[in-house]
């Protein structure tokens, strides 16, 4: 179906003033499969610095995987409203991982089978990008060690969350992004329990999807135009 600039224009503001942070969602509502598949694609086709796409993402359906995360992710496990929070509410669950210096670091392994097989780069090109990453890493950004690279990868998948998460509300469909958990703490589930190896997974966020439980309870409130944008 046809639609005209302006209903695309409103329906994209109307989606965005629909999404907010929900606490609890409704968990007799869960999110049709065609759906989610949009909402993992939306990640999947997101944009990243170099292209490296530096994430890994985990859907943690089973229940009993999203308790072991509930002592310690206090963002998301309902302690400040005394209800079964995101973690036992929501319909899906995502975990958004950013790779690490291992996979990361200019002339890795990674990248150079990433740049081979999914970007199917001719070896000459591999090489001048190789030049061109360690020039971005080491001179322009100084993204240097485990934890700045880590920092960096997590950026790149802020990206595909953010994209999950205004896709979600473009088809009306509520989410949480949520960094309220302890690092250390998860990090040593997801290598318990999922098999992770922290040294080249580290967790950076978590969304939380479904359709929410009862209406927000305070209007959205944002700084102005004027307050955030400015213009030269
Ligand atoms: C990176 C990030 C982490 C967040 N972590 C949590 C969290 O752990 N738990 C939670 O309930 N909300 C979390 N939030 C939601 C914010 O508090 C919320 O987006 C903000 O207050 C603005 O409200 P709105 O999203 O409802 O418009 C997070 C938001 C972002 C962007």
């Amino acid at each position: 179906m046809a639609i005209n600039n302006q209903e695309m224009q409103s329906k994209i503001l109307e989606a965005f003033n629909f999404r907010h942070a929900t606490k609890v969602f409704d968990p007799a509502k869960k999110i049709a499969d065609d759906e989610f598949n949009t909402i993992l694609e939306a990640a999947r086709l997101s944009p990243s610095s170099f292209g490296f796409e530096p994430w890994q993402i985990l859907v943690v359906q089973t229940p009993e995987k999203r308790e072991l995360f509930r002592d310690f992710a206090w963002g998301a496990n309902g302690a400040f409203n005394g209800t079964a929070g995101q973690l036992g509410t929501a319909s899906h669950f995502l975990i958004f991982l950013a790779h690490t210096d291992v996979n990361q670091t200019h002339n890795s392994e990674y990248q150079q089978k990433f740049m081979k097989e999914v970007k199917q780069l001719p070896d000459d090109v591999i090489g001048f990008i190789n030049q061109a990453f360690q020039k971005f890493q080491e001179h322009d950004f100084k993204i240097e060690g485990q934890r700045q690279i880590t920092d960096w990868a997590g950026k790149q998948a802020y990206i595909a969350a953010g994209n999950v998460m205004s896709v979600a509300a473009l088809m009306g469909i509520d989410s949480c992004p949520i960094e309220g958990f302890e690092m250390d703490k998860t990090s040593a589930v997801l290598e318990q329990h999922f098999g992770i190896d922290p040294k080249v997974y580290q967790p950076a966020v978590m969304v939380a999807l479904g359709y929410r439980a009862d209406e927000p309870p305070f209007e959205k409130t944002r700084r102005t135009m004027d307050q955030v944008v400015s213009w030269f």
